[in-house]
């Protein structure tokens, strides 16, 4: 058996005419840094989200950085950031020279509202939601103490394009999205890029400037800005991969039902807890088991390849240790990763590649 985590090519094998010849177009064109397909794009993903504006920048680290300088919070304020994401979401609160407070996480591995409530003080000016493995977080709730405590919102969505809470796509509730569309994404391009989407027209201005050397115009410099584009050639290509992105969700869907079928009688696997009005985009598909990594193991030797998203909750990286384990020693964020395990999931497999994974998981426990 061979079973991929990931194989872009056979995701690409599809389209490579299509994406071929946008390329030469941009090419002969010499269209590289802003172009038609990057107006066209940043349209296209707008009207796919139905939000305002869409900002195409370098990478979803960049969105995240830019996004909260643009809110222009406080100095010495406290961003509130889930204790296990990537690493990228705490390091746009530092690069902002801003304060973190970790929060926890709850079944479904997004913000537990309970921690949340904690650690909100009178420092805090954003929250960082991250929709992780394609997961919406329980927006209502958080929504509910914006309301109450009127900080500012960011959604972390790098893992989530085209997840739906109550029938809305995620990146429209908080003040700003964040997308990355980093290669292995559910939209990827073919190297680093990322946009930022808002409804609010005096963010995205901002935003633009920042990203824009601080001007709307050439040799306009009207801020400190810096140079975050997402360049046209990936843009293009992202305009093909948008227009398969509702299918290739929905291949994931079933992927991820099978998977629940077919694992669910099995004692020693739980899985993270979707929350009922959501569709998930299921960027990645997550079990957690005492015996992950004897699990882990014996799926590599039947050919079968597993990720661990993320090996270390961030509380727990040498980063921030000194400064904020202490805290955070309880979570259960912490436990969870020790348990927690990503199955091969994706369009490049076949529902019987879910079945054959299945089986061998189970096998594994009969032993
Ligand atoms: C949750 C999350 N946030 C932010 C990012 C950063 O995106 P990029 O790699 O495009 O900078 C990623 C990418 O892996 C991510 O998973």
């Amino acid at each position: 058996m061979n079973i991929k985590f990931l194989d872009l090519n056979s995701q690409s094998n599809k389209i490579e005419k299509k994406i071929f010849d946008s390329i030469k177009k941009n090419i002969n064109n010499s269209s590289f840094i802003g172009g038609k397909d990057l107006i066209e794009f940043q349209k296209e993903f707008s009207k796919f989200l139905k939000i305002k504006f869409c900002l195409g920048v370098a990478n979803g680290t960049d969105a995240l950085e830019i996004a909260i300088k643009a809110l222009d919070l406080k100095k010495g304020s406290e961003i509130i950031v889930p204790a296990n994401t990537w690493i990228s979401t705490a390091e746009a609160v530092l690069n902002n020279n801003l304060k973190i407070k970790f929060v926890d996480i709850n079944e479904t591995h997004n913000i537990c509202i309970k921690d949340l409530k904690k650690k909100i003080n009178k420092h805090t000016s954003a929250v960082i939601i991250v929709h992780l493995f394609g997961n919406p977080a329980n927006l209502d709730e958080i929504l509910k103490l914006k309301k109450q405590y009127s900080f500012k919102i960011i959604e972390d969505c790098a893992q989530a394009h085209g997840a739906e809470y109550n029938g809305k796509k995620v990146s429209t509730f908080g003040d700003i999205g964040t997308f990355s569309f980093f290669p292995s994404k559910n939209l990827g391009c073919y190297g680093d890029g990322g946009c930022i989407v808002t409804n609010q027209k005096k963010y995205f201005f901002k935003m633009k400037k920042i990203a824009n050397h601080g001007g709307l115009k050439k040799n306009s410099h009207l801020i400190l800005g810096r140079n975050s584009r997402l360049d046209n050639l990936q843009a293009g290509i992202l305009r093909i991969k948008l227009k398969q992105l509702n299918k290739w969700i929905k291949i994931r869907n079933e992927q991820a039902n099978l998977y629940l079928n077919y694992l669910s009688d099995i004692k020693k696997i739980s899985f993270v807890k979707r929350l009922n009005n959501t569709l998930s985009s299921n960027h990645l598909m997550v079990i957690k088991t005492s015996y992950r990594n004897k699990l882990k193991d014996y799926l590599r030797g039947k050919g079968i390849q597993t990720g661990i998203h993320y090996p270390k909750s961030l509380p727990e990286t040498r980063l921030f240790k000194k400064e904020h384990y202490k805290y955070c020693k309880n979570m259960k964020s912490l436990k969870y990763n020790k348990k927690i395990l990503s199955l091969p999931i994706g369009e490049h497999l076949k529902l019987s590649d879910i079945k054959k994974i299945s089986n061998c998981i189970k096998s594994f426990f009969n032993d």
